[in-house]
């Protein structure tokens, strides 16, 4: 088991990582000021509660939490205001005060939408993080908790840190390979971002790393992990640097949003997004031979790297327009100067834009 420490003062914390953090999970919360006999509420999907909910719940139960769970259902779907408002009448039912804390057992979906409540009930209550994705290693860290509106991705939010997160790798055995990929999307893009050393890594131990060998699993989370809580640590509130942590993300959302968020998961949007990045940055004159390697290593991991289906282009740049990052309409994008090195870029025309869009689809000419 190894720890992290994501360094913001007073609101510091530890991230735990590695096979069996669950089984000391009643610990790890009182380690981290949790103490016994609060009330603690479980939020899962219903996916995820067959396999892990019910253990957690003794667990806790037997290091002495009053527990309580809630289960919503499973998919992107499930960060919603309607979902969010089934939250609130529950712990509102079930008597939470100030002190009780919010427990998210999932991925992103759950980590964000969990996160959210706890950050709102009560004008805020204590959280907690325990991943079960891969994908997660990177939503359970740094505060960012959402729900989303059918205009836009995660743009009803609020940034609150967990007190914890405890991440059992265990946990991801039971994943489907589709969300294996999905969670090494943003794992690759920690790489791209920040350290062209980890790419070459990962390229090499693709295949120990998708045939889950446990050492190599613990060391990629733990690298991917150290890049977010160095921004994070920086920049808690996306002054500046944090921002490079969207490397595909504004292409990626869009994706996502005009496809009514089924059909592309988070991780394969984000794929074809650093793909459009890097193409974009070539465009621009801003970088030299990326996408070829871009493409190549999303593609070891099994991940998407063009559009499965056409999307409307100018409904795509409608909606990246209206992407947080952008300031007064303006196109915003963090973009690759090398593998390993990116930065932001605002005021974007939009002509190479719309090139790059018009090549995205797989059934096209590109
Ligand atoms: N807050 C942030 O900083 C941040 C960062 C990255 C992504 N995100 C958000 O994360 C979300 C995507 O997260 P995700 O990919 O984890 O999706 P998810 O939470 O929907 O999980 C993916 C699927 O796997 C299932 N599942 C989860 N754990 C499982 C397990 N151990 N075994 C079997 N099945 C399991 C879930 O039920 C779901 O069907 C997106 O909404 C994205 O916006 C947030
Ligand atoms: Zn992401």
């Amino acid at each position: 088991m190894k720890c992290l420490t994501v360094e913001l003062g007073e609101r510091s914390y530890p991230i735990w990582i590695g096979p069996g953090v669950r089984q000391k999970l009643a610990d790890l919360l009182q380690q981290a000021g949790i103490a016994p006999g609060r009330k603690l509420f479980v939020v899962t999907d219903q996916n995820i509660a067959p396999l892990y909910l019910e253990d957690t719940v003794q667990l806790l139960t037997e290091g002495g939490y009053a527990v309580h769970h809630f289960i919503v259902p499973a998919g992107e779907e499930a960060k919603s205001l309607a979902i969010y408002e089934q939250i609130m009448t529950e712990a509102l039912t079930i008597g939470l005060d100030r002190k009780s804390a919010f427990l998210a057992l999932g991925g992103g979906v759950v980590g964000d939408l969990t996160g959210f409540a706890a950050a709102t009930y009560m004008r805020g209550v204590a959280f907690v993080q325990v991943p079960t994705t891969l994908l997660a290693h990177d939503s359970s860290v740094g505060g960012k908790v959402a729900v989303n509106h059918p205009l836009g991705k995660n743009i009803i939010g609020a940034f609150h840190q967990p007190k914890l997160v405890a991440y059992d790798t265990n946990a991801l055995t039971t994943l489907p390979p589709r969300e294996v990929a999905s969670g090494f999307a943003e794992v690759i893009k920690h790489g791209l971002i920040w350290d062209a050393s980890f790419v070459t890594w990962l390229e090499e131990n693709a295949d120990g790393l998708q045939a889950f060998d446990h050492e190599l699993l613990q060391a990629a989370l733990l690298r991917a992990c150290s890049v977010k809580v160095a921004v994070v640590s920086q920049d808690e509130r996306e002054q500046g640097l944090r921002a490079i942590l969207n490397l595909g993300h504004t292409f990626g959302h869009a994706f996502e949003a005009l496809t009514g968020y089924k059909g592309i998961n988070h991780g394969e949007a984000v794929a074809i997004g650093m793909v459009a990045a890097a193409r974009l940055a070539e465009r621009l004159g801003l970088a030299e031979n990326i996408s070829e390697r871009t493409v190549r290593v999303l593609r070891q991991y099994r991940l998407p790297v063009a559009l499965p289906v056409p999307l409307d282009v100018d409904e795509m740049l409608d909606v990246m327009r209206r992407d947080k990052k952008g300031e007064g309409g303006k196109l915003v994008f963090v973009l690759p100067t090398a593998i390993g090195k990116v930065d932001i870029y605002k005021n974007i025309e939009e002509e190479p834009v719309r090139a790059v869009l018009a090549e995205l689809y797989e059934g096209g000419e590109a």
